[in-house]
């Protein structure tokens, strides 16, 4: 009983601190070791928004100080693409030894492991984990492809081809996309586990046990406003979730309720005019859902051609 209340409490607290989002597994066995995430905030707030600001977003006062940027700890494509144990040597030995920039300090002298676990908690919640997109995943794989200049001519000539015809013209920083694509395994994982970008890693991923691919990035929306989204496809490219990863819950509402429409649209092969009404904020929405997932696709298929090459000489493709 005393376990199911912490676990509750555990619940609660992340229900609380978390502005959007409340993942814990309902099979207890699967939990995974969760930090006090009360006590994580308080260390975030003394040790790290001086730098990367109160919400996460990389904007603390320390910022015009530093030559680099703090990282914005809310972006979906730099947090998932971290697994714990990355983040953890991150908060104990700072970016010298991780290959990021020397400006991000190590905290291991102040603080203890079991600190820096609290602190991952209360990191984890500030972004959209993929298990929100497919609970089921067990192992992904993430890369940022550059769309158009992936392959052999005639696939990079059909990728920008397919954009022209769908979304026009493209501005050069939209072609970058990093792209994870999920996976269940046969053995279940705690936590999802990244498999690294290794040739032989990357070749016992069964196409079989795909379950599809999630992309963070940004949407136009109204009033020319970049709003930060998450969108999740299946492996027939249909549209499985669309959110808007906001900090105001007010204003990510609105979003989603805009967005939850596009869910179910969209398949391989289509190209599809997103439609959801024929008032003028609508169609803003159609627009601007249109073309990121457009630029969703072409990820995943850039993923699907690299697949296809590493799958070629086993005939499972
Ligand atoms: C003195 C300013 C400063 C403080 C304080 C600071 N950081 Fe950072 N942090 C940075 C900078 C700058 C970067 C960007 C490094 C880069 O992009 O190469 C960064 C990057 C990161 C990253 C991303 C690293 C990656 O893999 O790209 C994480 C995670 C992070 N910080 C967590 C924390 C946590 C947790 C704390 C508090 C315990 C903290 N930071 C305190 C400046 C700071």
């Amino acid at each position: 009983m005393g376990k199911y209340l912490n676990n509750f409490l555990v619940a609660l607290s992340l229900m609380l601190t978390s502005s959007l989002f409340l993942f814990a597994s309902a099979d207890e066995s699967e939990l995974p070791m969760v930090g006090d995430i009360t006590n994580g905030t308080r260390l975030y707030r003394v040790h790290c928004s001086v730098c990367h600001g109160f919400f996460g977003k990389g904007d603390g006062p320390a910022k015009v100080t530093l030559k680099k940027s703090p990282a914005n700890l809310r972006d979906g494509s730099l947090m998932n693409a971290r697994d714990d144990s990355m983040l953890f040597s991150i908060i104990q030995t700072g970016c010298k030894r991780s290959g990021c920039s020397p400006a991000m300090p190590g905290f291991g002298n102040e603080l203890s492991s079991l600190d820096a676990w609290d602190l991952l908690a209360y990191l984890r919640s500030m972004h959209v984990p993929l298990t929100w997109f497919f609970p089921q995943v067990d192992q992904y794989v993430v890369k940022r492809y550059h769309i158009g200049h992936v392959g052999n001519e005639d696939f990079q000539d059909g990728q920008k081809e397919r954009l022209r015809k769908r979304i026009g013209k493209v501005k050069p920083e939209e072609l970058f996309q990093t792209v994870f694509t999920l996976f269940k395994a046969p053995t279940h994982h705690r936590s999802p586990e990244l498999v690294p970008q290794q040739p032989r890693r990357l070749a016992q991923l069964k196409k079989t046990n795909k379950l599809g691919y999630v992309i963070f990035t940004q949407l136009q929306g109204p009033r020319n406003r970049k709003v930060p989204i998450g969108i999740s496809l299946d492996v027939n490219f249909t549209i499985t979730k669309l959110v808007a990863t906001l900090v105001d819950p007010g204003i990510a509402g609105e979003y989603n309720k805009r967005l939850e429409k596009y869910v179910g649209m969209g398949k391989r092969g289509d190209d599809p005019r997103f439609k959801t009404g024929r008032d003028k904020m609508s169609k803003v929405f159609d627009k601007a859902v249109q073309r990121v997932y457009a630029l969703a696709v072409e990820g995943a298929n850039a993923f699907e051609l690299e697949e296809k090459d590493r799958s070629w000489a086993d005939g499972t493709f």
